[in-house]
């Protein structure tokens, strides 16, 4: 009862409208809780004492709502999560792409990881690509996200050691350093990551990708919003391309180009055209 006063209803509506037009980021009374609780966490850091000073503040600060939109985003991750996308990755996407699709010209594969949080996602990503690409073929990825905090962590590229579970252990070996505490990502993968700061929101600018990643993302979105960031992905993907969606996400009824593909391994999407 108390968190249902420290936000009332008019506030509630504020802020999630805000939210949903900055980001696509969807409150509803479902999930109401988990805003209060993160901004009453926000004010406290911010030494604010009313919701209605910070709106005001997130309203025409434009830094201060980034660091905001920042703060009430979910980043869990893991390294090789859901593995079953991995395997469907290479055993099915890139035998595809370098056999059938793009086999005249062995060339870079470019590779989006949108909505990556702190990381583990492009490396796990970047470290299969290592092993499986034959040596003619490269390949490049692009990371984004809206947190800027996950986004110094992913660039760091240092993990704790709780955070390893799940790497394969000839994977650690090669492609890690241990170090203190934990373990650091060696250069030469970091190096075939450009970690960004991007709105799903907007535009990215991004053509002519191989093979997105937005997994575990749109499940934060209202369905207006999805089809608005699945859209976008059409956009900037090569034809013959494919995309990986988190497995609870679906884009089942939704006004998309994309086919739908049951690998052995895992569904997918994929942009036929
Ligand atoms: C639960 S994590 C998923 C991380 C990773 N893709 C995975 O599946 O493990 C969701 C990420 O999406 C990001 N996100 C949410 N809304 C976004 C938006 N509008 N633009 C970009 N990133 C967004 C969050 O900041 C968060 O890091």
């Amino acid at each position: 009862m108390a968190d249902v006063q420290f936000l009332g209803d008019a506030d509630f509506e504020q802020y999630r409208s805000l939210i949903y037009a900055e980001s696509g980021i969807t409150f509803t009374e479902t999930n109401r809780s988990i805003l209060e609780s993160r901004l009453k966490e926000r004010l406290r850091e911010k030494a604010v004492d009313s919701v209605k000073a910070y709106f005001a503040e997130i309203s025409k600060n434009k830094e201060e709502l980034k660091g905001f939109l920042d703060s009430i985003t979910t980043n869990l991750t893991r390294f090789f999560r859901n593995q079953a996308h991995f395997d469907a990755l290479e055993k099915y996407v890139v035998p595809e792409l370098i056999h059938n699709i793009r086999k005249s010209s062995p060339g870079t594969l470019k590779i989006w990881s949108a909505g990556c949080s702190t990381g583990e996602e492009p490396y796990t990503i970047a470290m299969l690509m290592s092993e499986i690409l034959p040596p003619a073929w490269k390949f490049e990825i692009v990371a984004s996200d809206i947190s800027l905090k996950c986004l110094m962590t992913a660039k760091e590229g240092f993990y704790a050691d709780s955070r390893i579970v799940g790497i394969p252990d000839n994977y650690l070996t090669k492609y890690f350093d241990k170090v203190d505490g934990g373990y650091k990502v060696h250069a030469d993968i970091q190096s075939k990551i450009r970690f960004d700061y991007h709105n799903l929101k907007n535009d990215s600018g991004l053509r002519n990708l191989d093979i997105v990643f937005c997994r575990n993302v749109i499940i934060y979105f209202d369905e207006a919003a999805q089809t608005a960031v699945i859209n976008r992905f059409w956009d900037a993907m090569a034809a013959k391309s494919f995309m990986f969606i988190g497995h609870s996400e679906s884009l089942f009824g939704m006004d998309t180009k994309f086919e739908f593909v049951k690998t052995e391994w895992a569904t997918l999407y994929r942009k036929f055209t």
